[in-house]
């Protein structure tokens, strides 16, 4: 049956047929290995086009030259060896009717000098990008040859590996570093003038058509508005994409809004949790009514009815649906199978863009199968062996999950829950409105349950024998854990916790002062809520930046929020006591770098994070009782096998904890732990 959903029609791009309008822009989540996409990086790809979209853009940022170091592992373009992993890559995904095509780039100035082959940094013009902190130097003649020739060599490359096309990436990079004001002061034939500025790409439009011919499909993702005063304006940005789809040499264009030369500057291109949904959808809607040309975009259009409405307004011609797919690939055919509703949520928590950043590589912050594709499987398979009694003690994210896969495998699960709601420290999370989209991980997954007829018993608070009543096969205990002090010589029943704040059981006082020395969200949220509540606040943290457990963007609305409400930001500092003094409290303050330094602040209320003790009475008791003692064989994890030891020959059932039942860590290893542990039983 032919759907009339405006999301699942065919679009014609030149001699390629795109199945339907749903695509994923370009997005480097640091899987390369050696500059090559090897088996993890296509077995990625390939799950979203089993998972239906039609066009993937793979690499982000994929590197055109030497002197353009790789700044989050991006894929090496340069290099010859990359031809038959792209073609690999390129067969997996075609397999599905997915189309191939791949970003190229050179990063210009938003890269690092001391990577790579230690090649000095270049730009249009000398001016620092804030966020990578290089000083290029000023691109010359000879660099403007040899980067030209490295662009028609890399598209060749990218030709013969079979994908259906490229595009270039042309904003915060070198090719826009020549559009912007902000970063071209040239007064040669590069610099000035709309022609000028555009020179470079022309040459580089030139170069790459003449190297691949007419019948590949070559697109360009461009920042058609800076959006601030120094940069690119709407006028000239908008002109440029008119010329180019006027040139005869592009074949679509991929709307940019924004600049992304600082963190606090990117979140407005990828906006994140709390952040607007499709901020700059109607902007791109007229670049395509001013061109005429066929358009792409991407920027949170995270649900399926935004994206349609995205297509069925004329305001796109393929939509981009990135983080949504690392969060699902099965977008598309959960819509055409009518299923729309079981999708899982991207809850724009960014983590998967944050890790890139710090160096690791993307996951996302509630689907641990995504990019683990090799271990991890997205759509869990009935077990083969016999149904088993599942009894998960906690309905968190991580027990909720492990109940999900339990149930999917086809066990019999029941979820035992100590309070009246499900959610634990998610929920606790979403206690500051600007983080209520968390809620979605717990939402999905009780939908899930419901699907899946799992039982949860909430107000019930388990106890050795209430679990043993229940004659399990298997116990997952996540319990999580409770908020514990950081280390103090004095006061620690004078001090308030980062969860009390959260929860809203302790207002916050009217001079307040946070320690967070665990360094994740859990204190930051709590410190927002105390800054948004008119409370001053001094937020005190011994590291040498607050929060070092978060990322670049996800630190970008924490200190919003800090400097529009005058919050204090101390660090490098420990809280080493406080004490009652009349009605107030005396903090004291320590160094770790110089001994003996002591410093006073007196304040109304003393708030603390310093993440969670287990909750592991259960699993104590439980763990003698059992067969394999609560161990599981880590090598067996990795390789294949039996995971529980057989440690008790009286044992009655298969223990084990997930998530912070064991150590205080974050939603992602809870729900990673769910899963990992799940598909084993
Ligand atoms: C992990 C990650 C890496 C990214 N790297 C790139 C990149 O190299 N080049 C690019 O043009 N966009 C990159 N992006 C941006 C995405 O293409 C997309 O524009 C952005 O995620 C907003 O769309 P979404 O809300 O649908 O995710 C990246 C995004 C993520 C999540
Ligand atoms: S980490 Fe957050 S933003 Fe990234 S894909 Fe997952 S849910 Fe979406």
């Amino acid at each position: 049956m032919t759907s009339n959903d405006p999301l699942l029609q065919p679009y014609q791009l030149k001699h390629l047929t795109l199945k339907n309008r749903v695509m994923s822009t370009s997005h480097e989540p640091a899987y390369s290995e050696d500059g090559m996409p090897k088996e993890r990086y296509r077995l990625y790809h390939a799950e979203k086009a089993k998972g239906g979209m039609a066009l993937t853009m793979t690499a982000g940022s994929a590197i055109v030259s030497r002197d353009s170091p790789a700044a989050f592992g991006n894929l090496h373009v340069y290099d010859d060896r990359i031809v038959p992993w792209l073609a690999e890559l390129a067969d997996a995904c075609h397999e599905h009717d997915c189309k191939v095509m791949i970003q190229i780039t050179h990063l210009g100035r938003r890269t690092g000098w001391n990577k790579a082959d230690w090649l000095p940094v270049l730009s249009a013009s000398p001016v620092r990008e804030p966020a990578h902190r290089a000083f290029p130097k000023t691109i010359e003649a000879w660099d403007i040859e040899r980067i030209v020739a490295d662009y028609a060599s890399a598209a060749q490359r990218c030709q013969a590996a079979g994908l259906d096309g490229i595009e270039f990436e042309s904003y915060g990079h070198l090719m826009d570093g020549f559009w912007s004001p902000a970063t071209n002061h040239r007064d040669d034939e590069f610099g000035g003038s709309l022609d000028n500025r555009l020179r470079f790409t022309d040459m580089v439009l030139d170069a790459v058509r003449t190297a691949v011919g007419e019948k590949f499909v070559v697109g360009i993702r461009m920042v058609a508005d800076e959006d601030f005063e120094k940069g690119l304006s709407k006028e000239e940005g908008v002109e440029i994409a008119r010329r180019l789809a006027n040139s005869g040499k592009v074949d679509f264009l991929n709307i940019i809004r924004g600049s992304i030369e600082t963190d606090a500057a990117l979140t407005k291109v990828i906006p994140v949790t709390g952040m607007r949904s499709s901020p700059h959808l109607d902007f791109a809607g007229e670049v395509r009514a001013a061109t005429k040309f066929p358009t792409f975009h991407a920027a949170r259009i995270s649900d399926v009815a935004t994206a349609r409405h995205a297509i069925a307004t004329g305001k796109l011609d393929m939509v981009g649906m990135t983080r949504a797919h690392i969060a699902d690939p099965y977008i598309v055919k959960k819509v055409m199978e009518g299923r729309e509703h079981e999708i899982r949520p991207c809850v724009g928590a960014t983590y998967c863009l944050d890790r890139i950043y710090e160096g690791g590589e993307a996951l996302c912050v509630h689907n641990a199968a995504t990019g683990r594709e090799a271990t991890i499987p997205h759509v869990i398979a009935k077990s083969e062996g016999p149904t088993k009694k599942v009894v998960v003690v906690g309905a968190g994210a991580g027990g909720l999950e492990a109940a999900r896969v339990a149930a999917e495998r086809g066990h019999e699960v029941t979820v035992l829950e100590a309070s009246s709601q499900a959610g634990g420290q998610v929920r606790l999370a979403t206690q500051n409105p600007r983080r209520k989209e968390l809620i979605g991980i717990i939402d999905w997954r009780l939908a899930e349950l419901d699907r899946l007829g799992v039982e949860i018993r909430y107000d019930t608070w388990a106890e050795k024998n209430d679990v043993l009543a229940l004659a399990p096969d298997v116990v997952i205990v996540a319990t999580g854990g409770l908020p514990q002090n950081p280390p103090l010589t004095a006061g620690d029943n004078l001090v308030t916790s980062s969860w009390d704040i959260m929860a809203g059981s302790v207002k916050p006082a009217e001079n307040v002062l946070l320690y967070d020395d665990n360094g994740g969200h859990q204190g930051m949220g709590a410190a927002e809520l105390i800054a948004n509540s008119g409370a001053k606040l001094e937020l005190v943290s011994p590291e040498r930046f607050f929060a070092p457990e978060m990322g670049g963007l996800n630190h970008v609305p924490y200190m919003r929020a800090f400097h529009e409400k005058g919050v204090t930001v101390t660090i490098n500092t420990r809280l080493r006591s406080v004490r009652r003094d009349g009605n107030q409290l005396i903090a004291e303050l320590a160094s770790d770098f110089a001994d003996g330094w002591r410093a006073e602040r007196r304040v109304d209320q003393v708030v603390v994070e310093h993440g969670t003790a287990p909750l592991d009475d259960l699993y104590l008791s439980l763990k003698p009782l059992s067969k394999n003692g609560g161990a599981i064989d880590y090598e067996r994890l990795v390789n294949g096998g039996d995971i529980f030891p057989q440690r008790n020959q009286e044992g009655g059932f298969v223990v084990f904890r997930i998530g912070d039942a064991v150590a205080s860590r974050n939603i992602h290893a809870a729900i990673y732990d769910g899963i990992r542990f799940g598909i084993r039983i």
